[in-house]
């Protein structure tokens, strides 16, 4: 027996800023019966098609595979098309605050320019590089163990969610972010791949890379494909190591004077560190 519909009642306050138009961005009020068949993706949709046809935002598929209807709920990282509204009332309250992933790059209410996560894709050369044979004799067998070692990588749907919750990238330009690191290690875990050590020291270059990654875990707490963007910054971490590049930045000099302590003292002396 299917449980039955409930409704609740909910005031929606909504981010509104057209960058052609408005100087500083403002916040609409909506309040509307939100039943428990719905999802936040409902919500936006209802705001455009009932209230206000210029609302602006972007969704495609609405089965969590596009990327394209990544949102804030009340600060917190969602794919609108996944999120059931009712578990969203749960966690935050009847007041619901709807913002875009990132404020200060709204172009019209939810829509972001979402060029700088693009371009550190880019930066990352998401796809493989291999000298191919025009006259193989034999097939490039991936085994399943070789193909389970891209972990979940391969699925992300560069939603950008992990991207614009990483407290780094909002202070550090330069910062690839965590769905750049998560794309750099699918194909450096890719055994057909030949550019390791390119994209490995590009990944390692200080200012930019793994190393400034302060561990935080947000990027881990927004992805909505569960995909852990850090276990993949600490592989790309060893990995750096283990093709011997170095760079001589601040979390490197750690490491190895981590590493140093613990082969002088048979522990760790961080007071010898400082
Ligand atoms: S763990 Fe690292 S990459 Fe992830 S959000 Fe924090 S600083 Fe950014
Ligand atoms: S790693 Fe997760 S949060 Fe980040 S872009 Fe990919 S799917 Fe989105
Ligand atoms: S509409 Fe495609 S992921 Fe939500």
């Amino acid at each position: 027996m299917s449980e039955s519909i409930t409704t609740r009642n909910v005031t929606f306050k909504v981010f509104r800023f057209n960058h052609e138009t408005d100087y500083l961005p403002r916040y609409e009020t909506y309040e509307m019966e939100v039943t428990s068949e719905e999802v936040v993706l409902d919500i936006l949709n209802r705001i455009k098609w009932d209230h206000d046809g210029s609302f602006s935002y972007r969704r495609s598929c609405r089965h969590g595979i596009c990327g394209a209807c990544a949102i804030q709920v009340n600060g917190r990282a969602t794919l609108a098309c996944k999120e059931n509204m009712h578990g969203m009332i749960d966690l935050f309250g009847t007041e619901i605050t709807l913002e875009p992933q990132s404020i200060k790059r709204s172009m019209k209410d939810m829509i972001i320019d979402k060029g700088d996560f693009w371009e550190k894709h880019e930066q990352t050369r998401p796809y493989l590089i291999s000298d191919v044979d025009e006259h193989p004799e034999d097939e490039h067998i991936v085994t399943p163990e070789e193909a389970e070692a891209l972990l979940e990588a391969d699925l992300c749907i560069q939603c950008g969610a992990c991207h614009y919750a990483c407290p780094v990238v909002q202070i550090n330009d330069d910062f690839m972010g965590p769905a750049a690191f998560v794309k750099a290690y699918r194909f450096e875990a890719d055994v057909r791949d030949d550019a390791h050590h390119e994209r490995l020291e590009e990944m390692g270059q200080a200012g930019q890379g793994v190393w400034d990654c302060v561990k935080c875990f947000e990027c881990a707490e927004a992805c909505p494909k569960e995909i852990n963007p850090i276990e993949k910054i600490t592989k790309l971490h060893n990995m750096i190591f283990d093709e011997g590049i170095k760079n001589n930045g601040v979390a490197e000099r750690h490491a190895v004077g981590f590493a140093h302590s613990i082969k002088k003292h048979g522990l760790l002396d961080e007071g010898e560190l400082v």
